[in-house]
């Protein structure tokens, strides 16, 4: 049971009579919050102090007033009234050991399914997530969408939704274009036949760094000139004598600071860009393609289109390139353990692009402006593209028709989009349009349809800028996996090595253990964070035994799998235990409440789509059983009647710890 959303209803129903507008009440409601203390009590409902105004009355009388109408005897003690009006809410501990009980006897933990009386209405969703452009190496940008769309997902089926996962896979995109004019011109062809993957990332990079090449010599002209006009601007300023008013003053040094930041970035992108074309002209393997092909980005493009229009060529190349491709993002997926029903990438909806163009027209939704066909939208200053002059769709045509044929053969009530937050603009923009358009076209109706840009900020070197190799290349995904592995092998030897015992694992057992540590480390450090922060990545953060990892909540399963493994009571002796759950130790209560808490962890996760609130939840559980194993024996217990009840505490923190990471896409082990 959602204690906390259950107490909500009873306050909303106790609050009706002098509140009839629903929002306000809601509001109020809402009120309802978890004690950040428990000198008063578990749960804590500030609302009667807001509404002082509204009834003009003392907020103390409106609190005993309220007390005198809720209905919450059967979970709660008498509540007291503090202060202003502080309603204090402590749980009955019959309450919380009839819950446990529940818990303990039901594999779901007691986690009432959709659909059922007192919980969510089930939903369906399609969540589009992880969705790289093949055909170049995945790197670590991927990983976010990779894993925050897989435990979304996850989360969501646990709690009785029905999920349609679909990898929109960007696969006719210039990344071909490139290969494709890799694949002619300078292919190995030995290297090809026995390695495909290795032979295309080998083409995609060396056109890449030619086309690269060009880009920059037709840039630094222009970033030459933006700098010298930048210095001369700095230098006037600095001539011009300095006001003596102190606000005036202020304001001229802010100026004079903000001209030098920009002249030291402009100076910073010009050695840059300089540096990395000193590169490729140094690099002897490089000179010969580079004096050979002088027009290598139009001739990339070229090919791309070439594709696009069904050269027939072109299109045998990129049949031939596809498998290998996918084999090679199936592996990763693989060792991510993530898995997805649908992988339906760009390239399955080129037929459908004319139509919807077509449609958007018919409908008087999109026009041509300047030759290309545009859709204008209330509220935006630019208008969304959806076909280029020469002919040419857009990823926005492609992600219209995508939401079209979603819409047409699932039926869904959410689409939720796990990507980067620079496509912000690109889904408001969609967004806006595919409502135009269900409302000329009736694409799904009239029920609503949640459109949702699950957005994620960026994962930062310890230099504080998006990370990046030595070479300043973006770094593979698949490097960051190994090296994780690696990492943690060392965490969990060195563990193993320290114990008062002896080491007790086998090297085998050891490499295991790292496979699944290295793995967990990596994603919790992605999911512990809010998704729309930029974080840090530190391997030795996210392989720390202490603080929020993976790490410490996969030793603090085992620890507490081990207490059964030395008491000898297997997992089918557990299950039979029925000794009434005792909570007379502070400890015990803390922990219990915890446990309990486990169903407003995963509302709360899905409200807002947001896996930390999972993350949280279980550190705070993990702690919590930490302080109960501290302070109570559990094999040592003083009688059976005791022993018993702790034990099935902790077979209830083991489970839950054990759910809650598998929700979010984690292993846990054994004995580590
Ligand atoms: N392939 C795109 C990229 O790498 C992400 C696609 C996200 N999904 C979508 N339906 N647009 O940026």
């Amino acid at each position: 049971m959602n204690v906390l959303a259950e107490l909500r209803r009873r306050f909303a129903a106790a609050l009706a009579p002098w509140v009839p507008d629903p929002a306000a009440l809601a509001e109020l409601a809402g009120m309802v919050r978890i004690s950040q203390d428990p000198k008063f009590g578990d749960y804590q409902a500030n609302c009667a102090m807001p509404l002082k105004q509204r009834l003009n009355r003392a907020s103390r009388d409106i609190a005993t007033d309220l007390v005198a109408a809720l209905k919450v005897n059967d979970l709660c003690h008498p509540p007291e009234i503090a202060g202003p009006g502080f309603i204090n809410l402590k749980l009955r501990d019959d309450f919380l050991a009839a819950q446990l009980n529940h818990a303990l006897a039901d594999p779901r933990l007691g986690i009432a399914a959709t659909g059922s009386p007192g919980a969510a209405p089930r939903r369906r969703f399609v969540v589009d997530y992880s969705a790289p452009n093949v055909a170049k190496p995945m790197h670590v940008g991927h990983i976010r969408s990779t894993v925050i769309g897989d435990a979304l997902s996850r989360t969501l089926r646990f709690a009785g939704h029905e999920v349609i996962t679909d990898n929109h896979i960007g696969d006719w995109g210039t990344q071909f274009g490139m290969i494709i004019y890799g694949y002619k011109h300078f292919r190995d062809e030995g290297a090809y036949r026995a390695n495909p993957v290795a032979e295309l990332a080998r083409l995609y990079k060396l056109v890449n760094r030619l086309v690269d090449y060009h880009d920059g010599r037709a840039r630094l002209p222009e970033l030459a000139q933006k700098l010298a006009a930048q210095e001369s601007q700095l230098k006037t300023a600095a001539a011009e004598p300095l006001p003596t008013e102190k606000n005036a003053l202020k304001k001229a040094q802010q100026a004079l600071r903000r001209l030098e930041t920009q002249v030291r970035e402009t100076g910073e992108a010009l050695t840059a860009l300089r540096a990395s074309l000193a590169a490729v002209e140094g690099d002897a393997a490089l000179a010969g393609p580079l004096a050979a092909h002088p027009k290598i980005a139009t001739a990339v493009l070229a090919e791309t289109s070439k594709l696009h229009v069904g050269d027939a060529e072109n299109l045998a190349l990129w049949r031939e390139f596809m498998p290998p491709c996918l084999e090679e993002i199936a592996r990763i997926y693989r060792r991510l353990g993530v898995t997805f029903d649908h992988t339906l990438g760009e390239s399955f909806y080129q037929d459908r692009l004319s139509g919807v163009v077509a449609d958007l027209k018919k409908h008087g939704l999109a026009r041509e402006s300047d030759g290309a066909v545009c859709v204008f939208l209330d509220g935006f200053d630019i208008p969304m593209i959806i076909q280029k002059q020469d002919g040419a769709f857009l990823y926005a045509t492609t992600d219209l028709a995508t939401i079209q044929y979603r819409v047409s053969e699932w039926h869904p009530d959410a689409i939720l989009y796990v990507v980067d937050h620079r496509q912000s603009l690109h889904f408001e923009h969609l967004f806006a349009a595919v409502q135009q358009w269900n409302k000329a076209s009736h694409l799904w109706g009239d029920q609503n349809l949640e459109l949702m840009h699950l957005r994620f900020g960026t994962v930062l070197g310890e230099d504080r800028r998006p990370i990046r190799t030595r070479s300043g290349e973006s770094v593979a995904l698949e490097s960051l996996l190994d090296e994780a592995i690696r990492k943690a092998f060392d965490v969990v030897s060195t563990k193993d090595d320290a114990k008062p015992e002896g080491a007790e694992l086998l090297a085998d057992e050891r490499r295991r253990i790292a496979d699944v540590v290295g793995i967990a480390a990596l994603k919790y450090a992605d999911l512990a964070q809010n998704r729309e922060s930029d974080y840090i990545f530190s391997y030795d953060k996210m392989l720390s035994l202490e603080g929020n990892t993976a790490t410490y909540m996969q030793f603090a399963y085992a620890r507490v799998r081990n207490i059964f493994a030395k008491g000898q009571i297997a997992d089918a002796a557990l299950a039979k235990l029925s000794a009434p759950v005792n909570l007379s130790q502070p400890t015990e209560r803390a922990l219990a409440l915890e446990l309990l808490r486990f169903s407003e962890a995963l509302d709360a996760c899905i409200a807002d789509y947001r896996p930390n609130h999972l993350t949280a939840y279980l550190f705070e559980l993990a702690g919590r059983y930490s302080n109960f194993y501290n302070e109570c024996s559990v094999l040592q217990a003083d009688d059976p009647a005791t022993r018993d009840s702790r034990l099935r505490l902790c077979d209830l923190t083991a489970r839950t710890l054990r759910q809650g990471l598998a929700l979010l896409g984690i292993d846990v082990i054994e004995r580590m």
